[in-house]
């Protein structure tokens, strides 16, 4: 095996030695700096004048620590200017897939970056999607671009997909490491794929017969992930009325050693990912007439999941004899997972408005987006605050939040919307602590 501080070219079949990674951003950038340690020539485009800066200066423009420690040792250049392509003999997307307001997905991104490669690209040059799509966007959107462009796909082109499964700021699982499926419209661009991607990660390749298969693996991941964790928003939400902690019920199950996988509700999914992707294959499953009844009720639950929190704040008010209005709410957490700056498709955000829509007078504290936080410390939030809200499980909020200092500080109602704190003692405390389902 080669050692990961290698800077020798390591590429699988010694051809490809040039990559251009047009995206950093969460993918992007890791896998960017991934290949350059693996001896690849590597340049980088964006859109973000601001986020070219940082990276040309050797800072992450992401709150990352690998990331900061190894972007300076491996640098690359970024830029806005679309030329670079033409030096790459393979080149990455990885630019966003969002939804639209009404939850249509938006290939914009997509489109954008394709028509760089149309322009810019040369002949036998090999396109990889890393970006996560529905079935059919590679075939259906990309190769017919690439075609008008006077290019002939899988001759004198390559197109593969190989999603990426990165989850940021996890320790064990990264770039380096993460098994990752491949799929391609030709044989030579999977055999060109496969052999990148083998010389970048430490783990299984695995060639796929198709790129639509390929494109469906990632979508089946992440609708795995919603539908279960609307399985047990749902029984948290039932296990409420039926005065069962769910928490410790899932706890249980799971000391069954096979054929049961742990999920934990929450007051919200959120991230580019899980909330997002399933919508992808739901709209395009649509086009083929076919209606993703499950898919689709497991968005609906789980986008409900904010509101309901704010509904336990109101029963729990109530039983104080406070209402919601007017009275002062602490929302702890503006990202949508712990110990990360991410804030896109958070549940603080629903919730935090559905707390204003109802009259409550709400300030934040994120440790983690100081920017958008209304204070910048715990004691300023505590002190402005009557009742709580925990939006997101950081590291500091579980190191600082005792019972014993939101009693000092005068909070009565504390709604736990990560099941992270001891119940029991908050309630010993004199609060009256209510997690999700328990
Ligand atoms: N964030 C994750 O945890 C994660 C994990 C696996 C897969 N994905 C998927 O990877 C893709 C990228 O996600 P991300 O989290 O890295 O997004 P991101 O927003 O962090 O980064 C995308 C970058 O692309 C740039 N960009 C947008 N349009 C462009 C264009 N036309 N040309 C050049 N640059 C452009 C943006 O400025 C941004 O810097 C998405 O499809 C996402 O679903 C994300």
């Amino acid at each position: 095996m080669i050692p990961a501080e290698s800077t020798e070219m390591t590429s699988g079949n010694g051809a490809d030695r040039s990559v251009c990674v047009i995206g950093l951003g969460y993918v992007g950038l890791p896998i960017a700096v991934r290949a350059v340690e693996r001896g690849y020539s590597v340049s980088g485009v964006d859109l973000d004048e601001r986020k070219i800066s940082l990276i040309n200066e050797g800072k992450s423009p992401i709150e990352d620590k690998t990331l900061s420690e190894e972007l300076p040792k491996f640098p690359f250049e970024a830029t806005a200017d679309p030329t670079v392509i033409s030096n790459a003999d393979i080149i990455l997307i990885c630019v966003p897939t969002p939804v639209d307001d009404l939850y249509n997905p938006d290939l914009g991104p997509v489109r954008g970056a394709v028509s760089m490669i149309a322009k810019h690209a040369r002949k036998g040059s090999l396109v990889v999607l890393e970006s996560t799509v529905n079935p059919g966007v590679s075939e259906e959107v990309i190769s017919p671009m690439l075609t008008e462009a006077g290019f002939s796909v899988g001759t004198d082109i390559h197109l593969a997909h190989c999603p990426e499964r990165i989850n940021p700021g996890d320790a064990k699982w990264s770039v380096k490491n993460i098994p990752r499926v491949v799929g391609s419209t030709s044989a030579e661009g999977l055999d060109r794929a496969v052999a990148f991607y083998g010389s970048i990660v430490d783990g299984e390749i695995r060639p796929m017969k198709s790129i639509r298969e390929a494109e469906a693996v990632k979508i089946v991941e992440n609708s795995f992930r919603d539908i279960n964790i609307a399985f047990v928003n749902e029984l948290a939400k039932s296990f409420d009325q039926l005065g069962i902690d769910v928490k410790d019920v899932i706890q249980g199950a799971a000391t069954k050693p096979f054929s049961f996988m742990p999920h934990f509700p929450s007051c919200g999914v959120g991230g580019h990912c899980i909330p997002v992707d399933p919508y992808y294959l739901i709209e395009r499953a649509k086009q083929s007439g076919f209606d993703h009844r499950f898919l689709k009720l497991a968005r609906e639950i789980n986008n409900s999941m904010p509101s309901y929190t704010v509904e336990l704040l109101q029963d729990t008010l109530n039983e104080l004899e406070k209402p919601l209005k007017g009275t002062r709410i602490g929302v702890l957490g503006l990202a949508y997972k712990p110990n990360i700056d991410d804030l896109r498709e958070s549940p603080a955000e629903d919730v935090i408005h559905e707390l204003r829509r109802h009259g409550a007078v709400v300030t934040t504290f994120d440790p983690h987006v100081p920017r958008l936080s209304d204070v910048s410390s715990l004691d300023e939030l505590l002190d402005r605050s009557d009742a709580l809200v925990l939006a997101t499980a950081h590291k500091e909020f579980l190191d600082e939040i005792t019972p014993q200092r939101l009693a000092d500080a005068g909070i009565t109602a504390f709604v736990d919307g990560q099941n992270a704190f001891d119940r029991d003692a908050m309630r010993a405390a004199g609060i009256a602590y209510k997690g999700i389902g328990r």
